[in-house]
């Protein structure tokens, strides 16, 4: 079976999605996840972009072994040289250069003639070469460019050193037969293209990423790209989970194979979605929850008589089996850090203990602790930063009558150590707190977005609450839980300003992370 590359860049593309901001504690987690998945390539980000970017990159390439680290860069020395400063210490340094090639983005944003367009990408490539030994160069919105001119320039660059080519459809504008028909028309005229990877990249503006990259498959891609849950800009790029799982289900089609762990599906696709906050869609292909829930009694009938009936693909598939016995109050510290290690949980002593006190202080509240639970609990202590400045809260109460406008007394501890209590109205109780939190921040704060989903199920069950703010014009987004609704509120609007802290903070210090 032939190998295709998975090159994933949730961590880049994915993370360019409205309201996603991780930090790089979050961004590392990430992509350790990624590398038990077994991707061949991690897209970290874009170092030449900001501090915070450049410093996940490089903390990525010197933490991550098992997969190749690369950065993103536009067709620039600049770009190139704060790339190479981020990935120079990477097991095996590579880097992703684009230009553009449709005729809009070079006559409209780049404001170049195509021959000039030719020489930057050249220059480029030749650059970047000198540095990394693998070079990646992407010719953007390359599905609505001339193919004529995408020939040349790809010849070109080839000449120059890149060792992948990679095919955009930028912004998601391909069917999968034009698609496939590009891929093929490349393999036919481009001189030397079965010497260098080439590579698939599409966006799912019209619900077609997937069919679009097993199109370009078909017709000679070694490499895609996409992300975990189909996450990025607008509507997003293909989700992986699903180019894996259709290549492996329907191989009797395909006869190709991603190499990618499936096992580790589900728990990355959980892990992505606790830490940007972005909630999967129930009916989701592969990782929804409902991607395996059989309502209908004739479905149900069917399953008991056989599950072949209706499931073509078994949750152990993606690694989303039976769930073990919960834990409950009387469960020790032994069958705690046994489970913590059992879910591929690796916790310093200090985390693992700090996340046993807040389980116990959880299982007093709630009959059963459920995996869901305890991987929320877990997750939670992996991404604690040390020493960074942030707030906590200490108190929330909340005074509610049918007649009155409620309101919120809330009590935190300052960065610097101070204890503050404040309190305010609102129309009603969630808005009384964040009107009271606002009281803790300088700038100017706008929820954007706000939302509560439990973690598991039952009247105990976990409430997650996902805020989406601006401070300032500066997009956040900050989540939580708790068992009480407005307490995970209260925690949700604290952790923003946390991370809005934390950002600030890693541009001036070295974040210890252990
Ligand atoms: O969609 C796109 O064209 C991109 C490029 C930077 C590769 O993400
Ligand atoms: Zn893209």
């Amino acid at each position: 079976m032939r190998k295709i590359d998975i090159f994933d860049t949730t961590l880049r593309d994915g993370e360019q999605a409205a309201g996603i901001n991780l930090n790089t504690a979050e961004k590392i987690e990430i992509a350790r996840q990624l590398e038990k998945l077994g991707v061949t390539i991690i897209e970290a980000g874009f170092p030449a972009s900001s501090p915070g970017d450049f410093e996940a990159v490089q903390r990525i390439a010197n933490t991550v072994k098992g997969s190749t680290v690369t950065g993103l860069a536009r067709a620039m020395k600049s770009d190139i040289d704060r790339t190479w400063e981020a990935l120079r210490q990477a097991a095996q340094p590579h880097i992703h250069v684009f230009l553009a090639t449709s005729p809009i983005h070079m006559e409209h944003k780049l404001m170049k003639t195509p021959d000039q367009v030719v020489e930057i990408a050249v220059e480029a490539v030749k650059y970047a070469k000198k540095k990394f030994s693998l070079v990646q160069w992407s010719a953007e919105d390359a599905f609505r460019s001339d193919p004529e001119f995408l020939v040349r320039i790809i010849n070109q660059v080839i000449q120059a050193g890149a060792t992948t080519i990679n095919v955009p459809d930028t912004v998601g504008y391909a069917t999968p037969a034009e698609y496939g028909a590009l891929f093929k028309y490349l393999k036919e005229n481009v001189t030397g293209i079965d010497k260098v990877k080439l590579s698939a990249h599409c966006h799912d503006d019209l619900g077609m990423a997937t069919a679009n990259t097993i199109a370009a498959i078909e017709n000679g891609a070694d490499q895609v790209e996409g992300t975990i849950n189909g996450l990025g800009e607008r509507a997003g790029n293909v989700a992986l989970e699903e180019i894996a799982v259709a290549l492996h289900i329907r191989k009797d089609v395909y006869g190709f194979e991603t190499g990618l762990n499936l096992q580790e599906i589900k728990r990355t696709s959980q892990l992505v979605s606790q830490l940007t906050g972005v909630v999967i869609q129930p009916n989701k292909a592969i990782v929804g929850k409902n991607a395996f829930a059989h309502e209908s009694g004739i479905h149900q009938d069917g399953m008991l008589k056989n599950p072949e009936t209706y499931e073509i693909i078994t949750p152990a598939l993606i690694g989303a089996a039976v769930e073990p016995l919960a834990l409950g109050k009387h469960s020790g510290r032994h069958a705690f850090s046994d489970r913590a290690i059992t879910m591929g949980f690796e916790l310093s002593d200090e985390k693992l203990n700090a996340a046993f006190v807040e389980f116990k202080k959880l299982a007093d509240r709630k009959k059963e602790i459920t995996e869901d639970d305890l991987y929320v609990l877990f997750t939670n202590q992996q991404i604690q930063y040390k020493d960074s400045p942030v707030y906590k809260l200490t108190n929330v109460q909340i005074q509610y009558e049918t007649e009155d406008a409620p309101t919120a007394t809330v009590t935190a501890v300052l960065p610097s150590g101070e204890s503050v209590t404040v309190s305010e109205t609102g129309a009603g109780s969630v808005e009384a707190i964040f009107n009271t939190l606002e009281k803790l921040v300088k700038g100017k704060v706008h929820i954007l977005d706000y939302r509560v989903t439990s973690i598991s199920k039952g009247r105990d069950a976990l409430a997650e609450a996902v805020v989406n703010l601006s401070i300032d014009d500066q997009v956040i987004t900050g989540r939580d839980t708790a068992q009480d609704v407005l307490e995970a509120s209260a925690k949700a609007y604290l952790n923003a300003i946390n991370r809005q802290l934390v950002n600030e903070y890693v541009q001036e210090k070295e974040v210890i992370n252990d």
